[in-house]
């Protein structure tokens, strides 16, 4: 790895986020390119991280891709591109050898790879890591990248905004680093940023996750895709003043079971599979069952029981999950946790190709930000991990333009003693955006509180536009800005991720609004039904929404 302490400003390709998708982009793009890897936090931070389940692959003898395929195609509810699923299943077996071949240490059971199975999988195909599989590739992932030489990390840098050259070319980013805006030139930019979990309430995402990459693409004039699915995880953890810490659907695979206020198993009232029935139709079953049964729904919760698995069986499964749950004082063996749905995942995204190109030329997508096709309305468990790696690893070949020269004026410092009342309003909206979304689009959504939702976060982006800080969004790309006061890089970050949170936040609710029929992880009260003639794609490109047939 280089030095970070003097940013180049010039690459041949840049790479935005570190989760697993921007890791192992940067890792297959050809050795000779000088990469850039740009991440806002620190280079571990994100999703990725924090996977548990596993990842999913049709490697057992009993398993086959056709089998992963039909169950993948079967959870997207109607939406998946087939062409996409056959390229991710058929690539899982090469991706999971090479991450073993890496190191990642996956548990094993007589020698071979152990699977587990998750719901609405038809046979156990689920690979894991203990109950941190996502950390644990993650961390071969780090420790491959800081080997190689023509890759420059930059951790702590916030991608502001995208831009494009005279021919329509994607050609760089501007960067919030060390107290400055950056213009980087590069002869492509691939974005990895992860989902957009945080502009729900309740979510197990991390903070990072704000949709930016979607915003950013959107912003430049990119395709976007089906924004209105979001699956809710059914269970995280459900304790005042804990995070929605996730507790994996692997629990329930290994036989947990569900209980409502009486210790009935009520999710058999709502599917014959009970626990194991997918995701969509488990949260919706507990949002049902605490609006009927409970005081406050929204700050209810049902209880997951462990005590069906033996005690030893949880101890070598779900280390991270005990621990997590002791810190906020549940003991596992002892009690049921209190869970609570969650939004979790965000199907939608920056419409790409198997090549992971957008329809803007020299700009991709890979990961949680990229629709490809895969995980149609609702997405199959664990596939997400094996979609980064498979589309990802389609860059082996790539071979960007050169970049255009870097251009570079130092503006005089920026003192920014003024911001201190925008912030203060940045602040709340922030805070209150959230709760709208979870409120207006999270399980269950409905005409009239969409409606209303979106007029109060139109609102809240015109406020946003009219603030000073507005102008380092739509800064000239031979702009250098120091800030002389420090607390504005600070501030800054947070205005520029509100922005992307409203931006996204709007294209959800629209596109919400948009679908009149549930499917998925989209489910309207007004519209209860699945309609054969939404079997469509919503596609959205700047202000203008139109459904698109299934395959282009
Ligand atoms: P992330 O891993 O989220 O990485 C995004 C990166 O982009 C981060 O480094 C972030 O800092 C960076 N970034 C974002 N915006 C900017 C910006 N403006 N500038 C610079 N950097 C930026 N999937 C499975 O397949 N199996 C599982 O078991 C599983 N378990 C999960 C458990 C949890 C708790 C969660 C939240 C998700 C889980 N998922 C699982 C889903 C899966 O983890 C994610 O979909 C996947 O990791 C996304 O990877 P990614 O690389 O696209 O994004
Ligand atoms: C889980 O472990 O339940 C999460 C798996 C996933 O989101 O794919």
């Amino acid at each position: 790895m280089t030095s970070e302490t003097n940013l180049p400003k010039q690459f041949d390709v840049v790479v935005i986020g570190s989760g697993a998708a921007g890791l192992y982009a940067a890792l297959s793009l050809p050795s000779h390119l000088r990469v850039g890897l740009i991440t806002k936090a620190k280079l571990r931070t994100g999703s990725s991280k924090w996977a548990q389940g596993g990842i999913a692959a049709a490697i057992a003898p009993t398993d086959s891709p056709d089998l992963h395929f039909t169950d993948t195609i079967k959870a997207g509810a109607g939406l998946c591109d087939p062409a996409a699923v056959s390229f991710l299943v058929n690539n899982a077996k090469a991706a999971i050898h090479h991450l073993v071949d890496m190191g990642v240490d996956f548990d094993r059971k007589n020698g071979e790879l152990a699977m587990t199975l998750e719901a609405a999988h038809s046979r156990p195909r689920v690979l894991h890591s203990k109950d941190t599989t996502g950390k644990a590739i993650i961390t071969t992932l780090i420790e491959k990248v800081l080997e190689r030489p023509n890759i420059h990390v930059v951790s702590q840098a916030f991608a502001l905004q995208l831009r494009r050259d005279q021919t329509g070319r994607c050609c760089g980013v501007s960067v919030l680093y060390d107290g400055c805006i950056h213009w980087l030139s590069s002869g492509a930019v691939i974005l990895a940023t992860g989902g957009g979990g945080q502009v729900f309430a309740q979510t197990t995402n991390p903070t990072v996750s704000t949709g930016d990459g979607v915003a950013l693409a959107w912003r430049l004039g990119a395709q976007l895709r089906d924004l209105e699915f979001f699956q809710f995880h059914p269970t995280a953890l459900t304790k005042p003043g804990a995070p929605r810490f996730l507790i994996s659907e692997a629990v329930r695979g290994e036989g947990a079971h569900l209980l409502g206020f009486n210790g009935d198993r009520f999710v058999f009232g709502y599917h014959p599979d009970g626990e194991l029935a997918p995701r969509d139709v488990v949260s919706r079953a507990i949002f049902s069952y605490l609006a009927e049964n409970a005081g406050d729904p929204a700050n209810a919760h049902v209880y997951l029981d462990l005590s069906v698995i033996p005690e030893e069986e949880i101890r070598r499964r779900f280390p991270n999950i005990i621990r997590m749950c002791a810190e906020w004082g549940v003991d596992v063996f002892s009690e049921p946790i209190p869970v609570a749905p969650a939004a979790h995942y965000w199907m939608g995204g920056i419409k790409t190709k198997a090549t992971c190109e957008t329809s803007i030329s020299g700009l991709y997508a890979i990961g949680e930000t990229s629709s490809t096709g895969v995980h149609g309305a609702n997405r199959l468990a664990s596939n997400s991990l094996l979609e980064c790696l498979v589309f990802a690893a389609q860059l082996h070949q790539f071979d960007p333009p050169n970049p255009d020269a870097p251009e570079e004026n130092i503006s005089p410092k920026v003192v920014a003693e003024h911001w201190r009342r925008e912030t203060v309003k940045v602040q709340t909206i922030r805070a209150d955006l959230p709760f709208l979304l979870w409120q207006s689009a999270g399980i269950c959504r409905h005409q009239q509180t969409l409606d209303e939702a979106i007029a109060q976060v139109s609102h809240w982006r015109d406020q946003l536009q009219e603030m000073a800080l507005a102008q380092f969004l739509q800064l000239r790309e031979d702009t250098t800005i120091e800030f002389e006061h420090p607390d504005a890089e600070t501030e800054l970050r947070l205005y520029a991720e509100t922005c992307n949170l409203a931006d996204v936040a709007w294209l959800i609710l629209k596109s919400a609004a948009w679908r009149t029929e549930s499917r998925g992880g989209h489910y309207r009260l007004d519209y209860p039904a699945t309609q054969p003639d939404w079997q469509v794609h919503t596609f959205i490109e700047g202000e203008e929404f139109r459904r698109s047939p299934l395959v282009e």
